[in-house]
């Protein structure tokens, strides 16, 4: 792929905690540990997991004198939407991916990249709760009610998109965190989610499931795909990066500069 418009994934959910940030650091480590180029942008300089997460990865692989596929990773604190669009550009300079991580709670900024996103990735945790975000459901039937406003503002930009002949966005819901929903919950939430699905326009994909891991890798900045760096590891975790393996398979991106003939996770 010549030096062109990255492809932007924006990863995007207005409820907090979904494992937009964890989903988001791992994406992006796969991506480059497929040789591809990665920029990213944390939209939420509160916070700032994402940025956190690549800097303590430099910082470890610094001190044990390693080299391992990242990202390069700045912090928006910009004030207008031009800001963040001028600073979209110049991360984007040469690079394949450009992932967008924002903060979980209503965010112009957050919008903005959402209605920019070439692929956008909402993290939802199995739970009613969080289907708020897109819209409700009638908790007998799963006839989907109302559309939420966000679900709303991907709608209108589609429209727009089209009208303008853009790229269109692919919004892929993830599944989160799962694995601890019993099974008759399970069935109603993939019921409701196939409704607002066909309603709202998205696919669902399958995320990662509930591991204490992801937890823990946090401060040393390693991913589950930083093979041999992790000490013992028991099974789970060969389950574990299957699951992100597939999970960056249905993100279908595109193909880019260097494509490794696979990606060895397991
Ligand atoms: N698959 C997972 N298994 C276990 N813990 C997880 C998983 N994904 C995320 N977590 C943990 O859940 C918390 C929230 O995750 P994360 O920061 O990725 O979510 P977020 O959507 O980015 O949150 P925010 O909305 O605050 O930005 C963190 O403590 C993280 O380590
Ligand atoms: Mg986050």
């Amino acid at each position: 792929m010549p030096d062109t418009t990255p492809h932007r994934i924006t990863f995007a959910n207005e409820k907090g905690g979904t494992g937009k940030s964890t989903t988001a650091v791992h994406v992006a480590v796969a991506l480059a540990y497929q040789g591809a180029r990665v920029a990213a942008i944390d939209l939420d300089p509160r916070q700032r997991t994402m940025d956190r997460y690549f800097e303590n990865r430099a910082e470890t692989t610094a001190n044990r004198g390693i080299d391992l596929p990242t990202a390069h990773c700045a912090v928006f604190r910009g004030e207008t939407i031009e800001e963040f669009d001028a600073m979209a550009e110049e991360m984007g300079q040469g690079v394949d991916f450009l992932i967008v991580d924002t903060p979980g709670r209503d965010d112009l900024f957050a919008r903005h990249a959402a209605t920019e996103a070439d692929t956008l990735v909402t993290p939802m945790n199995d739970s009613f709760v969080d289907f708020d975000l897109i819209g409700q459901v009638d908790s007998e039937t799963f006839k989907v009610r109302r559309l939420s406003f966000y679900a709303e503002l991907i709608w209108e930009t589609r429209k727009m998109r089209a009208i303008q002949q853009r790229k269109e966005i692919d919004w892929v819901v993830v599944r989160n965190r799962s694995g601890h929903t019993e099974a008759r919950n399970m069935q109603r939430i993939e019921r409701a989610l196939g409704e607002l699905s066909k309603r709202a326009g998205f696919r669902v994909a399958k995320g990662l499931s509930e591991r204490v891991i992801y937890r823990e890798l946090f401060p040393s900045g390693f991913t589950l795909l930083d093979k041999g760096h992790l000490g013992e590891l028991g099974t789970s975790h060969l389950v574990a990066r299957q699951e992100m393996r597939s999970l960056l398979a249905s993100l279908n991106l595109p193909a880019h500069s260097k494509p490794e003939p696979t990606l060895e996770l397991a």
